[in-house]
């Protein structure tokens, strides 16, 4: 079983990473394969909007989402991971959730993954990141677990959350039973389109 945690933070080893890696931490205590996925220092650039992805089921941009592609496609239970940024998630994090449109095809696509969040606030702006997280993960169809809040301003300082460190380490466990349930939408449920329009006919 693989667990990924992917940090929207462009801190090197800041607050975000410190939870997803306690996450990890307790995914690891209970058997799981754990890798840590940072945006910091990597280049992970915006949709064009081609739609060359919806025939091809893959991006033309040659970045450092390419990797995170089959890490994604990889993994058995995702924690997508965000600082928040001008009251929500950082546009890294909207990058990536922009540039999953290429995951779109049988065998590489993000359904039936556990899916969790952790996100970090100085202050204001939690619920606005998860709700789009959330949004995310149902549209994905993956198996929403729990999410982790914690407000953390300075770098390191989530390292003073007890509370929030032991949620996080929970989460890690509680992300391995839930793929361990194996759960799977029934195959004749649609996926991606939900709103219609004149585009759908
Ligand atoms: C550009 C920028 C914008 C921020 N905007 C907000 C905000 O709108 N609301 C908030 O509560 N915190 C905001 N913060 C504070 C961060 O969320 C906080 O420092 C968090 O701990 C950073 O997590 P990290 O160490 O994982 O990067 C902002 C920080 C930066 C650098």
């Amino acid at each position: 079983m693989k667990i990924l945690g992917v940090s929207c933070s462009p801190r090197k080893k800041g607050n975000t990473v410190i939870l997803l890696e306690e996450m990890l931490r307790g995914a690891a205590e209970h058997g799981a394969d754990i890798e840590l996925f940072s945006i910091s220092g990597k280049d992970i650039r915006g949709c064009d909007g081609c739609y060359s992805c919806i025939a091809k089921g893959e991006c033309h941009i040659q970045d450092d989402m390419q990797p995170l592609y089959e890490k994604l496609i990889a993994a058995d239970g995702i924690v997508f991971g965000s600082p928040i940024h001008f009251y929500g998630m950082t546009a890294q994090a909207k990058a990536i959730m922009d540039r999953s449109f290429a995951l779109n095809k049988p065998g590489k696509n993000l359904a039936n993954k556990v899916g969790g969040v952790i996100v970090v606030a100085g202050s204001i702006g939690i619920i606005d990141a998860l709700k789009d997280y959330y949004f995310f993960i149902t549209l994905k169809q993956m198996l929403p677990a729990n999410f982790v809040a914690a407000y953390a301003t300075g770098k390191g300082d989530a390292k003073r959350l007890k509370k929030g460190m032991d949620a996080a380490f929970r989460l890690g466990e509680e992300i391995v039973q839930l793929v361990d349930k194996k759960f799977e939408f029934p195959p004749e449920f649609p996926r991606n389109f939900f709103a219609f329009g004149t585009h759908t006919h």
